[in-house]
């Protein structure tokens, strides 16, 4: 879908349909008088979730749609993505090509225009991809053209970015819902290498014969039980300029995961194809990175391999020996994520970055404490935490905080080597052990780790996301980049 801006009064504009957000006893004049005409004057005062389609032969547009959003005082960002989904449909109904949104609510309020037009734009881009690659096409199922935003101020460059941003995303949730018959680790190293062409980022794939000669048992002790070779896959953004701080994005790339030995059960056993979505979603922040031109030099490390019960699989009490020469005893085949990412990990440790930040549907277990509604999130640097604490709530990818005390690293000791992969058999604590086992393989880097088990699929009755990938991180992870480079540009 385009999406376009113009500095004028919509009024003046023909359109297909305009759109026009209300506040609760706010609804402009004009609006008031159009509505009575068509005798729904008093019936309509803007309240949260009403809608009202008017034809308007008295304007340029050929239809109006109203939409109520509540009193302006307890109005949210994400109600304007919501909104933004609502229109799409709206339009998709209508069978229409595209729709024009009105952004322009006179002076100070809760939320400036800028962030509403964003907003506005994320929800409506993120609600307009369908996601069904190898459905044959139904007719009147066509994604929209084009989105025109309207506004007296001058939004230009906020509805670029939300455009870019959403549709980095949107591009992780297509590569996301790739099955792990078609989305096989090698697979995945292409589909980043074609990446890195169009976006212009230094890319390289280190395959199992180099995993072995560089050490790397976590990624490789994984790996035994499936036909597929594992790999790992690095790109670079601004590689080659000086003087620019230096991030590390770590994502977890298991293709499918039955568990191993320690199988998991059929049920639900087909969406462990998602298991992928920490490196997907890595793959969308590098694309959103390289689009906005933030001025920093980014790395990204993407573990990629099945983890399946094959002949020689890993077992369990099985030890590995890992990248940073710590051993692990092997409890429980399942908890494979973090044995691959903990390579990556210490790998880009040596590298000395100022931070390095990890995605990965790593437990179960957060979706216990959080539900489908928030990030997991866990590390040693306090300040970055707290950043990306504020760049949940900006972006509506919200993150909430575990902590990583001492004595969850206690519970990671091994019998029989340094560490063991499961803290225990019943399962407390299983997010936070999860990640005091990685801390393991950060050495001094600042590290944020952040768990999107729980929010990394859409059953598609959540608001604007469909059935499938929702590529949750990407704008979490992207608005943090940048407020990450302005923060320090001020100190
Ligand atoms: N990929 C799973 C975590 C997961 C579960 C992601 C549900 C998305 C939805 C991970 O590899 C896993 O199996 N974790 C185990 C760890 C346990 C064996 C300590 C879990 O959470 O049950
Ligand atoms: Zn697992
Ligand atoms: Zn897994």
């Amino acid at each position: 879908m385009k999406v376009v801006f113009e500095q004028r009064d919509f009024r003046e504009t023909p359109a297909e349909m305009m759109v026009v957000p209300c506040f609760k006893k706010e609804v402009p004049k004009w609006a008031q008088e159009a509505l009575s005409k068509y005798g729904v004057g008093g019936d309509f005062t803007g309240e949260k979730g009403k809608t009202y389609l008017l034809p308007t032969p008295e304007m340029k547009s050929r239809r109006v749609l109203f939409i109520g959003f509540g009193r302006e005082k307890t109005v949210e960002l994400e109600d304007f993505r919501l909104a933004g989904a609502k229109m799409v449909r709206a339009a998709k109904a209508l069978k229409l090509d595209g729709f024009s949104v009105w952004v322009d609510f006179n002076g100070a309020r809760r939320h400036s225009e800028k962030d509403v037009a964003r907003a506005v734009v994320e929800g409506a881009v993120l609600a307009n991809l369908k996601l069904a690659p190898y459905k044959k096409k139904k007719r009147g199922e066509k994604e929209l053209g084009k989105m025109v935003v309207f506004s007296r101020m001058d939004l230009e460059k906020e509805v670029a970015e939300a455009a870019a941003l959403a549709r980095a995303q949107n591009y992780a949730r297509i590569v996301g819902v790739e099955p792990a018959n078609f989305m096989t680790p090698k697979k995945l190293a292409e589909t980043a290498g074609r990446l890195a062409k169009e976006c212009g980022l230094g890319f390289r794939v280190m395959g199992k014969k180099e995993l072995e000669k560089m050490g790397m048992h976590g990624i490789l002790g994984v790996s035994y039980g499936s036909a597929q070779e594992p790999v790992l896959v690095e790109l670079k953004y601004n590689a080659g300029v000086k003087g620019l701080p230096h991030i590390i994005l770590v994502g977890k790339g298991i293709t499918f995961d039955s568990g191993g030995i320690s199988i998991k059960p059929s049920k639900g056993m087909d969406l462990m194809k998602y298991d992928k979505s920490g490196a997907v979603v890595m793959l969308g922040v590098m694309r959103a990175a390289a689009e906005l031109k933030i001025p920093i030099k980014l790395t990204a490390l993407l573990p990629a391999t099945e983890n399946m019960p094959g002949g020689s699989a890993t077992k369990p009490g099985d030890i590995l020996k890992m990248y940073n020469g710590k051993s692990v005893e092997v409890i429980n085949t399942d908890a494979e994520g973090r044995l691959i990412l903990a390579d990556a990990l210490a790998y880009g440790d040596e590298m000395g970055p100022d931070l390095m930040i990890d995605a990965a549907t790593l437990t179960g277990a957060v979706s216990i404490v959080l539900g489908r509604h928030g990030i997991g999130m866990l590390g040693t640097d306090k300040a970055s935490a707290h950043l990306m604490y504020d760049c949940g709530l900006e972006c509506g990818e919200r993150v909430w905080e575990l902590p990583l005390w001492k004595e969850y690293s206690e519970m990671m000791k091994g019998d029989y080597a340094d560490l063991k992969n499961i803290g225990s058999e019943s399962g407390e604590a299983g997010t936070i052990t999860a990640a005091a086992f990685l801390k393991e393989f950060v050495g001094k880097t600042p590290w944020v780790h952040l768990d999107i088990a729980s929010v990394e699929w859409s059953d598609g009755s959540q608001g604007y996301f469909c059935k499938g990938p929702t590529g949750k991180g990407v704008r979490l992870i992207t608005t943090f980049l940048k407020r990450w480079v302005l923060n320090r540009k001020r100190k």
